[in-house]
């Protein structure tokens, strides 16, 4: 299978959607954001660059992200292609990933504005296996423990606070929504509402992937 691109705005629930349909396509998620978050965590120069953009809620630049996915697709486990959650954000970034890898499907999780921040700001993940919630919309069945894995630690992420969410939503709408068309030009952009149960969204990216 070729690789897959989930587009949208922050909080439309990339990452969401990704954890629940690694299984049924069988490719690694590739989050951009995951992985830069990583680089920060561990301190290196990457990570040391890419913290004041990602604090500021502004797009890291474009040769940062591309050494990034070029370094990223050399490992074993996407050689039949991965999920990209977050990537490509620029044409410069999509023209770049069309040298790298085909891409068959992008899935636009379209959202509202207005819905973005309550779901920034309520989101929690678990701090072993990653796992996205939701303080109201999609809490851990059990308080203080991960559905998914059974770990008790959870974690909120430094740039989901208001004033940033603005910033990011700011940087969507004029950095990364143009993609949109680029993408409708060649035939493989499938629109989504974002704005349902998870469930649901879930059933309909599965059926455009068919
Ligand atoms: P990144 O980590 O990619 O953040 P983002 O795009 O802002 O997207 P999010 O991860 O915030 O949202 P999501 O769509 O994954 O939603 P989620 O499933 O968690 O990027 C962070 C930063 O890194 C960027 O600002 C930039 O600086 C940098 N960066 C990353 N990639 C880059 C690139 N390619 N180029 C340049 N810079 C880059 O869901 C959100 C919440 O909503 C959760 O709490 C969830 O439980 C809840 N939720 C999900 N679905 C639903 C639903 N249907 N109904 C109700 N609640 C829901
Ligand atoms: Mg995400």
């Amino acid at each position: 299978m070729d690789s897959i691109v989930l587009f949208g705005p922050p909080g439309a629930g990339k990452g969401t959607q990704a954890q629940r349909i690694m299984e049924s396509t069988g490719l690694p998620q590739v989050s951009t954001g995951d992985m830069l978050r990583a680089a920060v965590a561990a301190g290196t120069a990457t990570g040391i660059e890419a913290k004041r953009y990602m604090d500021a809620g502004q797009l890291v630049p474009d040769e940062v992200i591309i050494a990034l996915i070029k370094d990223r697709i050399q490992d074993s486990d996407a050689s039949n292609g991965v999920m990209f959650d977050g990537f490509p954000r620029t044409i410069p970034q999509a023209e770049a990933l069309s040298e790298i890898t085909e891409v068959s499907h992008v899935i636009a999780i379209e959202v509202p504005d207005e819905r973005i921040v309550e779901r920034i700001c309520g989101r929690y993940t678990c701090g072993s296996c990653s796992a996205v919630y939701h303080d109201t919309f999609n809490p851990v069945s059990v308080e203080g423990i991960c559905d998914n894995c059974g770990a008790g630690e959870f974690k909120r992420r430094a740039d989901d606070n208001a004033d940033t969410v603005l910033s990011r939503l700011g940087a969507y709408h004029d950095q990364t929504s143009p993609l949109a068309q680029w993408y409708e030009s060649k035939g493989i952009f499938h629109v989504i509402d974002g704005d349902r149960a998870i469930d649901e969204i879930t059933n309909d990216i599965l059926s455009a992937l068919k």
